[in-house]
């Protein structure tokens, strides 16, 4: 059996076959098209492991996804591929609209293509269809599972319950009207044309290997730098926090036991304003790598301009997670922000690597 994961070069697509690849034989096709937040790097440990199979390429290129599933026949298709950063969707939505919508919708088409090939019935079926290898899949066990965010959902009020699968969408930026967008292409492939599909909406996610101009690593990175913390606004805005790793658990999760046709959002109850994760971090640098002069990180806070239409709070309420499916995240957030700090020291030729090139550029034009 095979899996097609779009979007694995990047930070949660690659730390996804990371970890399915550290404890399962299954092979990976990984389509991404590498833009400025693809790494390869990232995945440079399985050189040589006939397990990863890398291909360039657009999740919206119908002729080379249906070329792939013809050849690998996946039981799944896994689509992290996105345009994933708020900022960069209200400096230019035009990517976020042809990657996460036209592109997702394109992906659906040719999955629909393929899944109508499959033979019927379960894997004890398979020999009713001589002309598949062994290993192909049937029209049962194929899934098409869509990873999406709980930014679909909008902004909290103080006093909200948190985000619910059944909470209404209300998406306020770019990005997340993008990927509401695809989450509605997904449930209508379902609903229309039976597609056997599933979608998760996580909460933000930190940890190896996340591209440094999201809050996390951006201000790890430029602590290390001696360069100013940009915080939005007042810095209260409340975000709810996973470790990568429990995100990719949720996900195998989802794939293994999930109901078709349902959503399932993923968090581990850990809403933070965002100046408790700077301030945060900063302690865990004072901690773990002092400043030469003795000074603490928190004086390299700087408040700056804030997003436009910046969403104020999300929280996520795993309980469908936790209960159909028991799913438990493995780290607390401080466990989890410790592992991630201790991370980025311990790796700086990765940060300077990926801060070369087309993101300097991007950097430099918008905040020039
Ligand atoms: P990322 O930006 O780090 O990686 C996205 C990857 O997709 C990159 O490797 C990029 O090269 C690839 N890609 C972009 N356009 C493509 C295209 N047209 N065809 C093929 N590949 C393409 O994003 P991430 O943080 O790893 O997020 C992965 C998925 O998880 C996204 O769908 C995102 O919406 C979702 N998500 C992210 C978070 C988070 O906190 N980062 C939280 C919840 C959900
Ligand atoms: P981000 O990591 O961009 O994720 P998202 O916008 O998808 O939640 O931002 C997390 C929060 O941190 C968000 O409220 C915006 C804020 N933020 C800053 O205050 N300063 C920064 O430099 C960045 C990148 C984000």
């Amino acid at each position: 059996m095979t899996l097609l994961v779009t979007g694995a070069a990047g930070f949660i697509g690659a730390n996804f076959v990371l970890d399915w690849l550290a404890s399962s034989q299954e092979p990976i096709i990984n389509l991404d098209k590498l833009t400025y937040a693809g790494n390869l790097e990232t995945l440079s440990s399985l050189q040589g492991d006939a397990r990863h199979v890398f291909v360039q390429g657009d999740i919206g290129d119908t002729e080379l996804v249906n070329r792939l599933l013809a050849e690998h026949q996946p039981r799944a298709v896994l689509n992290f591929a996105a345009e994933s950063h708020v900022d960069r969707s209200i400096y230019g939505p035009g990517d976020f609209i042809e990657t996460n919508i036209v592109g997702t919708f394109r992906l659906l088409e040719a999955v629909r293509g393929y899944w109508g090939t499959l033979p019927v019935g379960a894997v004890s079926d398979r020999e009713q269809a001589p002309s598949r290898s062994e290993t192909a899949p049937t029209r049962n066990d194929f899934r098409f599972l869509h990873v999406s965010t709980d930014e679909v959902y909008g902004s909290l009020a103080k006093d909200d319950p948190a985000f619910s699968e059944t909470h209404r969408y209300e998406p306020n930026s770019p990005y997340s009207a993008s990927k509401a967008a695809s989450d509605h292409l997904v449930r209508a492939w379902h609903h229309t044309y039976g597609l056997p599909v599933l979608t998760t909406n996580c909460s933000n996610n930190y940890g190896p290997y996340h591209f440094p101009e999201k809050l996390i690593p951006l201000m790890i990175v430029n602590a290390l730098a001696g360069k100013p913390l940009p915080v939005y606004g007042d810095g209260m805005q409340i975000r709810d926090w996973l470790y990568v790793k429990d995100h990719c658990s949720a996900i195998r999760r989802v794939l293994e036991a999930g109901r078709l046709g349902e959503t399932y959002n993923v968090g581990g109850w850990n809403e933070k304003p965002n100046i408790e994760i700077v301030k945060t971090v900063c302690a865990l640098l004072d901690e773990l790598r002092p400043r030469a002069d003795g000074q603490p990180y928190a004086q390299q806070i700087s408040y700056v301009t804030d997003r436009p239409g910046h969403d104020r709070r999300y929280a996520i309420d795993a309980h469908k997670l936790e209960a159909e499916l028991s799913w438990k995240p493995a780290e607390t957030f401080e466990t989890g922000i410790r592992k991630t700090v201790q991370w980025y020291l311990a790796n700086p030729q990765w940060v300077s690597n990926v801060q070369s090139g087309a993101y300097r550029d991007w950097v430099n034009k918008q905040y020039a």
